[in-house]
């Protein structure tokens, strides 16, 4: 894929992995961005720092169909078209399930998986006249493996795993590519609240991304080959997870029964 003209929407490029990958793409020759986020005030802090760009700003939240329509709008009005759809933005909130609220059960996945399909859903028509994008989907290892303390949030990046998958070969007659990422603990807002040691930055997930995006991979896995082995094991011995887990239980407590980002 060649970024140069490219016309990218990226949900949640204000901070952290979001604006990481805005970083990313505007250095490889990205000009057109539009960039959805809650707080007008982080999306015009973004657009200032980085010059050489063209933002579109769209001030709305994924969760909202209203706010969904109002950005594709906005997209379709100012460029006529999208070739990169970026979904990136995420809230999560640990805890027991008993202990998560009623609210943010449902904020989990209202943001981080009803949100992203359709916004998907509403870019569709637009991605589909690209001679050549992508829709760009961020998962989380939790995606992979899920863990306690972390079960709606895991349910809500699994599922974005599948998606993107059915969404690739329902697609596929198009020239219209479609990739998870798989990220790891990374050091960005989200995490300040979570006791974490030795995280990726947020640099070096989005870096991953697009490389991934460029070599047309379907899924873009941090944290090593480590992570892969225990992603295999996962899948065939899940038993061999259970008792990680469970010999990790009181520890996994203690590192986020303070982790929410919502
Ligand atoms: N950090 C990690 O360790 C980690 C690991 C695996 C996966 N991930 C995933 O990576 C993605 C980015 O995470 P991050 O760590 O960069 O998080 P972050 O630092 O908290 O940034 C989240 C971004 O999403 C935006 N956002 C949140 N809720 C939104 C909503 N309802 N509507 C529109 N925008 C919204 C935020 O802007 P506003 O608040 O202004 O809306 C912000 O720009 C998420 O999907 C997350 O689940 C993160």
């Amino acid at each position: 894929m060649d970024l140069q003209k490219k016309k990218v929407l990226i949900t949640g490029g204000s901070v952290g992995i979001g604006k990481a990958l805005v970083a990313e793409l505007v250095r490889r020759g990205v000009r057109d961005l539009a960039v959805m986020g809650r707080r007008p005030e982080a999306l015009a802090a973004l657009a200032a720092e980085f010059p050489a760009a063209e933002f579109l700003l769209l001030p709305g939240d994924v969760g909202r169909v209203a706010d969904l329509d109002r950005a594709v709008a906005a997209v379709t009005e100012a460029w006529g078209g999208l070739d990169i759809l970026v979904n990136n933005a995420g809230v999560v909130s640990a805890g027991l399930l008993t202990e998560v609220s009623d609210e943010d059960v449902i904020g989990q996945i209202t943001i981080n998986l009803t949100g992203l399909i359709l916004l998907t859903k509403k870019c569709l028509p637009l991605l589909q006249q690209s001679p050549e994008g992508a829709i760009l989907n961020i998962s989380s290892g939790y995606g992979y493996i899920a863990m306690p303390f972390y079960s709606v949030y895991a349910a809500t990046k699994a599922a974005v795993g599948q998606f993107s998958d059915a969404m690739r070969r329902e697609l596929a007659q198009y020239p219209l590519h479609v990739l998870t990422v798989y990220p790891s603990a990374t050091d960005t807002d989200m995490m300040k609240t979570a006791v974490v040691r030795n995280m990726d930055s947020a640099q070096d997930v989005a870096r991953a991304a697009v490389e991934g995006l460029l070599k047309g991979e379907i899924n873009v896995i941090l944290g090593g080959p480590d992570r892969e082995a225990q992603i295999k094991l996962n899948f065939l011995e899940p038993r061999k997870i259970d008792e990680v887990a469970k010999a990790n239980f009181e520890a996994l407590r203690a590192r986020t029964q303070t982790h929410r980002s919502m």
